[in-house]
């Protein structure tokens, strides 16, 4: 006791709990050994799962060995998770308990509400203001990243043609045209890709502010005459006529490119429909549409969710889930995300989040409601 209580009382010790991801194919964990020095320092004591960080090929003594222990992660103060929990990890919860992680609060509204009876306060990594001051705990944006570079491998793995310029003794190959519908963070780094990889690069988007993006990057800026800036920094639902003005314009724009890429999403919302079956149509044969709004529907009118399809000879690929195709770099930034908010809500080894910050007062999705 004597000099040691304060830090070592067990009451000023808060805990954050790392459970092993159960939804199919996910290699994500929610905290690496590299930030748990970090949260050590403000008094933060980790307890992962066995195994949580195995698929994302760390094995439990690096934790161990930056200060963590092995064992029950859904007892601890806080639990950090990737995904949703199911309704049966949502039962190990207990009221008064802090749950971090990707919640759905849109588009799956159930968990929140179990999450509420639960008594848990769910802070909801999507649900983060994207104000400058956030920057560091923007999930959403860490793993668009991953999504947008992955997206440009898997077309130039399923297209019939180079990406770059090729001049060769054979003679000289034209570089690949590529466009990116949506450029939000997945599109930029999407356009900022297939730059790199060679190809002649253009980007459209309804928030006009995103052109400048785009031309730094390189890229040419299609412009339609449509803008639809929503709130938040987030784009809003066309209407029927701006979308069927879109549909046709798109329709013929397309038909040009060897290879197009989709990530324009609404939140909350069935993502917009951009490329029509007729479009895919008028595309070279050889081509490839690569669809990131698999999740939310798709943009392409042939899209199957997960798949990839072979329709009029075009490729379309639809990958589900693409940051967890690189867990290592996913799950160090998603970490690093997890560790800036919690580090909001502790202080000298304590959980008092402050609820006048609006980082925190918005991300809390289960608080309005509470004790209702
Ligand atoms: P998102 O994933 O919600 O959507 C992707 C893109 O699709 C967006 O650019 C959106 O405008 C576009 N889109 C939606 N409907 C469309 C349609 N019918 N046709 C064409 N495009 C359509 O967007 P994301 O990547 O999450 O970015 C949202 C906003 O947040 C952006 O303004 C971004 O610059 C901003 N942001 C701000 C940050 C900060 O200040 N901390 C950090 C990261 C992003």
């Amino acid at each position: 006791m004597g000099d040691e209580a304060g830090r070592d009382d067990p009451q000023k010790t808060v805990t954050v709990g790392v459970p092993k991801e159960t939804r199919e194919g996910e290699r994500r964990v929610a905290l690496v050994p590299k930030v748990i020095g970090k949260l050590s320092g403000r008094g933060a004591k980790v307890v992962v799962e066995a195994g949580a960080g195995e698929r994302a090929l760390i094995p439990d003594a690096e934790y161990t060995s930056a200060g963590a222990e092995i064992g029950d992660p859904w007892g601890a103060d806080v639990v950090a998770v990737v995904n949703p929990p199911t309704a049966e990890q949502i039962g190990r919860l207990r009221d008064g308990q802090v749950l971090i992680g990707f919640l759905s609060p849109l588009t799956n509204p159930d968990t929140v509400r179990k999450l509420r009876a639960a008594g848990v306060r769910a802070f909801a990594m999507e649900s983060i203001p994207r104000i400058s001051r956030a920057q560091g705990m923007d999930a959403l944006s860490s793993q668009a990243n991953v999504a947008g570079y992955k997206a440009v491998l898997a077309a130039a793995e399923h297209s019939t043609r180079f990406f770059p310029m090729l001049t060769t003794a054979a003679g000289t190959v034209k570089p690949a045209t590529a466009l990116v519908l949506g450029v939000g963070v997945a599109g930029l780094q999407a356009l900022a890709t297939a730059k790199r990889l060679g190809a002649r690069t253009t980007g459209y988007d309804v928030r006009p502010e995103v052109a400048d993006q785009v031309r730094s990057l390189g890229a040419q800026w299609l412009d339609l005459g449509i803008e639809a800036a929503g709130e938040g920094g987030y784009a809003r639902e066309l209407t029927d006529e701006e979308r069927a003005k879109q549909q046709q314009a798109l329709e013929e724009a397309i038909t040009g490119f060897d290879v197009v890429i989709t990530t324009a999403l609404v939140p909350g919302r069935e993502a917009p429909r951009l490329v029509s079956a007729a479009a895919v149509e008028g595309m070279r044969p050889g081509s490839v549409v690569v669809d990131l709004a698999g999740e939310a529907g798709g943009n392409c009118e042939l899209t199957e969710p997960g798949e990839t399809v072979v329709r009029h000879d075009v490729t379309i690929v639809s990958p589900l889930n693409l940051p967890a195709t690189m867990p290592e770099h996913a799950s160090e930034l998603y970490a690093r995300n997890v560790t800036s908010l919690l580090e909001l809500m502790l202080a000298d080894g304590e959980l008092s989040p402050d609820f006048s910050d609006e980082v925190l007062a918005t991300s809390c999705v289960t608080r309005e409601e509470e004790g209702s």
